[in-house]
Order: structure tokens, then C-alpha cells, then sequence
């Protein structure tokens, strides 16, 4: 597919970047029509902005500093439509995004999350579902509203909780799921035709493509 036909994708991410590593190399295999044309992080030191640049990816830090939420997502904003994005991956990115963020890429904003939501939203979701005592959790891909981990939901993977898991062992295999189901939901988005009933995704098979007959 030639680079022009495919869909512009920022990620964002505050840490490791081992969902980023996963995107891309979906990207790389061919299994999503799409290229991430930019990594942007609010921590300079996140492994996976390194991760980015070695793989030749602009890799851009955006530290929050004294600015406000609003101050702060505009520069983001600015960023992503110089690099003309289309897409942004939320991938380990540690704040919540302002109306103003959502509004800019309305329905094209995606994040995942390691519970099977609406349980558990939130910071330690791993360890939320170790106390509540659930013998199932997961992690779940959605479009991104204005709320906590609250958009509507692209894909979900389940896992089981064993008695003796640990919040280490839950998220280890809880992130082998989520390396699966953000390359997954990303390229349904991009290859399905899809509405949003309610909060319900409803998807229709493509009807793009050369008309037949
Ligand atoms: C993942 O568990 C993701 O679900 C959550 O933050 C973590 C990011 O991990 N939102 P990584 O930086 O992608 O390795």
C-alpha cells in the first residue's frame, strides 16, 4: 500500500512503550493500513520516546511544566496537526485530555485500558481487580470522550485472575492481551465502515473499495 493511502497515527504515551511497540510493528507487518508519524510525550524521559527515535519516528517530549491542561493539550494539538495526523493512540499516556483535545479529533482518538471497563477505570487498574476479588479481567480498547476510560468500546480481550496472582502477574498477562487488541481495534476502525449508536459501535462490513460490476 503506498504511503499515501494510509492513515496518519500520533501515539502518545508518558512511559515504557510497549504498546507503541506493538502498533508499530502491526503497522510494519501490514495488518493496519497506517503509520505512526509521531510520538509525543508529556515525561522527556520516557523509555518509549527513545524507543520512537531509534526506530527513526519523530519523537517529540511536550512537558507540561506551569502551563494549564488547556495551555499544555494545545501544544500537543499544534504538533499533531503540523505532522498532519489523522489518528491518536493513547498508549500509557498519563492525563486526562481536555474537551478541547477531544473535540480536535472527534471520534479519532483511542486508548486502552487494562480492565475489562466500565470496572475499574482509572490509575491501577490491575490492582483494583486483584482486591475486588474478580476472577476475570482484561483490558479494553475505546474511543476516547471527555470522561475517565469512559468512550465506547472498539475491543475487549478477557483474561483470568488466579488465586495467586500478584498485581505483576495480573498485568504481565493482561499486557500480552492488550498487545493484541490495540493493533486489532485500530485496524477495524480503519478497514470496517462503523456508526455509534448510544454508546453501542455498530459495525457494517466495508463498502469502500472499486464498485463492482
Ligand atoms: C498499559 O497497561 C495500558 O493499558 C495503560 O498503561 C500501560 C502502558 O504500558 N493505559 P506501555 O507503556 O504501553 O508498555
Amino acid at each position: 500500500m503506498g504511503e499515501e493511502s494510509l492513515a496518519r497515527v500520533a501515539v502518545l504515551l508518558s512511559g515504557r512503550g510497549s504498546n507503541f511497540l506493538s502498533l508499530h510493528a502491526a503497522m510494519e507487518r501490514g495488518e493496519i493500513p497506517a503509520r505512526i508519524v509521531v510520538v509525543v510525550s508529556n515525561n522527556s524521559k520516557a523509555a518509549g520516546l527513545t524507543k520512537a527515535a531509534e526506530l527513526g519516528i519523530p519523537a517529540i517530549a511536550i512537558p507540561r511544566r506551569r502551563s494549564s491542561r488547556l495551555q499544555h493539550d494545545e501544544r500537543v494539538i499544534e504538533v499533531l496537526r503540523q505532522q498532519r495526523v489523522e489518528w491518536v493512540c493513547l498508549a500509557g499516556y498519563m492525563r486526562l485530555l481536555s474537551p478541547a483535545f477531544v473535540a480536535a479529533f472527534p471520534r479519532r482518538i483511542l486508548n486502552i485500558h487494562p480492565s475489562l471497563l466500565p470496572s475499574f477505570p482509572g490509575l491501577e487498574a490491575q490492582g483494583q481487580a486483584l482486591s475486588h476479588g474478580v476472577r476475570l479481567s482484561g483490558c479494553t480498547v475505546h474511543l476516547v470522550d471527555e470522561g475517565l476510560d469512559s468512550g465506547p468500546v472498539v475491543i475487549q480481550k478477557a483474561v483470568p485472575v488466579e488465586d495467586e496472582d500478584t498485581e505483576d502477574s495480573l498485568a504481565a498477562r493482561i499486557l500480552i492481551e492488550e498487545h493484541r487488541a490495540y493493533p486489532e481495534a485500530l485496524s477495524r476502525l480503519l478497514t470496517m465502515d462503523w456508526d455509534i449508536e448510544g454508546r453501542r459501535i455498530r459495525w457494517q462490513p466495508a463498502t469502500r473499495g472499486p464498485a463492482s460490476g
